[in-house]
């Protein structure tokens, strides 16, 4: 079976500096992929590389068997990968409602359909639909994360990649957005998945790659993952259970 993201040794670079060399990764159709390591490990730039925001210096992209390398972020989006960026990124002057409209922009010309969608999110997250009117700005770091995430979904994109989810968020609100991307993993979106919190991404995911310093030290099904010292290194300095049972 082809995969449908395939990086084959990427070297990822801000101009003279260099952060990840000879990443090669996978994500099958339907499956959920958790990218785990310390901070500065190159996560989020690997993220950025496959979402287009970033020009590989080296080595190739793939998705759905089409080469993806030279195409610009709008045009991935539109193949389907949709990223929510670290730190959500909604817009903040434009309302809950308004913000979900800009991400199914690429559906503008179905008006029912964008509708649809819309009411998908706030079935998700029903405080989003109690708060359709309000400046995304003025909601909580919670709320904004859920509208990141159905805002990314009013795309309707193949592979989701996400940038640490739980950041800053209370447990019974992770709780909730995980709860969210494991039920849209299931209805067959891919995930791509950074996370801090080891217990949400071993949740998840059903494999996973450990980014140390720029380049891949582990890789495999998260249940061998879990117990993998390099894992616990990489995610916790090496102190176990801190992130609630690794
Ligand atoms: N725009 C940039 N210009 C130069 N260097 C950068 C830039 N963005 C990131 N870096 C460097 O690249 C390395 C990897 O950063 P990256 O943001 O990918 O790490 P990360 O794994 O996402 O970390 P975190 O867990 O803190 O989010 C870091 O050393 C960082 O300083
Ligand atoms: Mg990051």
């Amino acid at each position: 079976m082809t995969p449908l993201l395939e990086a084959t040794a990427l070297d990822l670079a801000y101009g003279p500096v260099a952060v990840c060399r000879d990443l090669s990764f996978q994500v099958m159709a339907g499956e959920a992929v958790a990218l785990i390591g310390a901070n500065g490990a190159g996560k989020t730039t690997t993220l950025r590389a496959v979402a287009g925001l970033l020009a590989p210096r080296a080595g190739t992209l793939r998705f759905a068997g089409q080469t993806i390398d030279r195409l610009p972020s709008h045009a991935r989006l539109g193949l389907g990968i949709a990223l929510v960026p670290e730190g959500r990124r909604v817009f903040p002057f434009l309302t809950v409602r308004e913000n979900l409209e800009m991400g199914g922009f690429r559906h503008r010309h179905q008006r029912r359909h964008v509708a649809r969608l819309i009411e998908r999110g706030f079935a998700w997250f029903p405080r989003l639909r109690e708060r359709a009117g309000q400046r995304a700005g003025t909601l909580s770091g919670g709320e904004q994360q859920m509208l990141a995430l159905a805002r990314a979904m009013m795309s309707e994109p193949r592979l989701l990649c996400l940038d640490e989810p739980s950041l800053g968020l209370a447990p019974i609100v992770v709780q909730d957005i995980f709860r969210t991307i494991a039920a849209i993993n299931r209805d067959g979106t891919s995930i791509l998945l950074v996370e801090q919190n080891a217990h949400y991404a071993f949740a998840t995911a059903v494999r996973g790659y450990v980014l140390r310093g720029g380049s891949i030290v582990a890789a495999g099904p998260t249940a061998a993952l879990r117990s993998d010292e390099r894992v616990r290194a990489a995610y916790l300095g090496g102190s176990v259970g801190a992130s609630g049972g690794i």
